[in-house]
């Protein structure tokens, strides 16, 4: 996906705003997309609010219509989702290559119907992606999994098209791995136990959303999660969490800037990780009634950090984090801990002038350098929101191109920075 030239529009960015204001958090896309991927679950409407306008849920709900479930934007931010009518359980491969939260559509197809199938999907090109710890949890569960041409097809094996609870030790803490194992358990027969499951808060929360579906899951938010399954799961309306990797990005905005700006509904309490290293590397971090305030008025500290499953440094924070260490006295050194491939921002904070070399999964950075404008790319989403960042103090004018990957993951963000004084268009 990656290795196309330019395509589609790009965000012409003009440095050395300093940004103050307040800008509002939207809606986790991480959450949105396992919870719309939840309406599977049940024939009943689910209704989800504070769902983000960005395309990664705009490409989810075109995969849910062609299953035949409907679904309504019934109002800004609001999807009213209903899977009564799914007939289909072979996901388009167009679809489901466009984002790696669509394979969570497996489990809960496979728990409900007794069968789904499914090409690997796409999303990212941050390290190999595999699916075993998916594919081996339908398989605790009683399904037989086969491969047909690039599909993988998972069937339950018991006489009743049901799936069987189990005892699973998940070889990694996968995000949507434990999101789409999860799922599937909440309808089998019987009890399940996910030992070593992933703790971030999106899996809190769509744990918490399944609940009040009729699941019946304990240990949310442990590493071991109990699951006694039920026979059928009703509606809800649920609310999704605010994004922390979005407030994350703004909170190093204003940092980057040196300028002020509260982030409204930012879900501080999820943060932590975050909020510590910004602190050490000497900008103010300060938890308010409506979210949190970030201000920078001395010099940036260089600071170090890895990239960890919760409740460690979010590796989506990884790239946004070193663009605001090249402005950093110091040395810096990053390990990427979760991904094998999350280096494609060095490559393009360099051309922009950032001193910045990496060894596999490691980065070290030499700061501050002076940024300045240069013709880069969004490789990725979080790569994007770092090249964007780095735009944001660099000398001159910068030009990314392949902003479609920044437009999966934030929601209006030339929007939201122009509010904050930022000098930038979308041409
Ligand atoms: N892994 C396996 N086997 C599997 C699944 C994953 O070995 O079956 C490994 C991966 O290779 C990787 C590590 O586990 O090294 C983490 O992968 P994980 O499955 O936890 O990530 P994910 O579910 O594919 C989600 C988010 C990512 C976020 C990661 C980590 C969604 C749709 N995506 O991905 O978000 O980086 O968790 O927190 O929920 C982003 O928003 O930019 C993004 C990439």
């Amino acid at each position: 996906m990656n290795t196309q030239r330019s395509r589609g529009p790009r965000l012409v960015v003009h440095g050395g705003a300093v940004l103050r204001g307040s800008v509002h958090v939207s809606g986790a896309k991480n959450h949105a997309l396992a919870a719309m991927c939840a309406a599977l679950l049940t024939d009943e409407d689910v209704i989800l609010t504070n769902v983000p306008a960005i395309r990664d849920v705009d490409t989810l709900a075109e995969l849910l219509v062609s299953l035949g479930a409907t679904v309504e934007r019934v109002a800004p931010g609001t999807l009213r989702l209903n899977a009564a009518s799914v007939s289909q359980l072979d996901p388009p491969t167009e679809l489901i290559s466009e984002n790696r939260a669509s394979f969570q559509v497996m489990g809960p197809l496979l728990a409900r119907f007794g069968r789904a199938s499914s090409p690997p999907p796409g999303g990212d090109v941050i390290g190999q992606r595999p699916i075993d710890v998916h594919l081996e949890g339908f398989a605790a569960l009683g399904a037989e999994i086969s491969r047909v041409g690039e599909r993988f097809v998972a069937r339950a094996t018991a006489p009743d098209g049901r799936l069987r609870g189990a005892r699973i030790f998940m070889d990694y803490p996968s995000v949507s791995g434990t999101q789409n194992v999860m799922m599937a358990a909440a309808l089998a027969r019987g009890h399940t136990t996910i030992v070593n499951a992933a703790t971030e808060p999106e899996v809190q929360e769509l744990a918490h959303l399944l609940n009040a579906m009729g699941a019946r899951i304990s240990g949310i938010g442990t590493q071991v999660l109990e699951i006694e399954g039920v026979d059928a799961l009703h509606g809800v309306t649920g609310r999704i969490m605010p994004d922390r990797i979005e407030a994350g990005t703004y909170a190093i905005a204003a940092a980057i800037t040196g300028g002020a700006v509260d982030l409204c509904d930012a879900p501080v309490t999820v943060m932590d990780a975050l909020l510590a290293k910004l602190r050490a590397a000497g900008v103010e971090v300060e938890p308010t009634e409506r979210g949190l305030t970030v201000r920078r008025n001395g010099d940036l500290r260089a600071v170090s950090f890895q990239a960890l499953p919760y409740p460690g440094l979010a590796t989506d924070l990884h790239a946004p984090l070193a663009a605001l260490l090249t402005q950093a006295r110091g040395i810096s050194v990053i390990h990427e801990r979760v991904f094998d491939n999350r280096m494609l921002y060095v490559g393009e904070l360099r051309k922009m002038g950032a001193e910045i070399v990496s060894t596999g999964s490691s980065a070290i950075i030499s700061g501050p350098t002076k940024l300045h404008g240069a013709l880069v790319r969004a490789l990725d989403v979080r790569a994007g929101a770092a090249v964007l960042l780095a735009a944001l103090v660099a000398e001159g004018t910068t030009i990314i191109d392949d902003i479609h990957h920044l437009d999966r993951g934030y929601e209006r963000v030339d929007e939201k920075l122009r509010a904050l004084g930022a000098s930038l268009e979308r041409i």
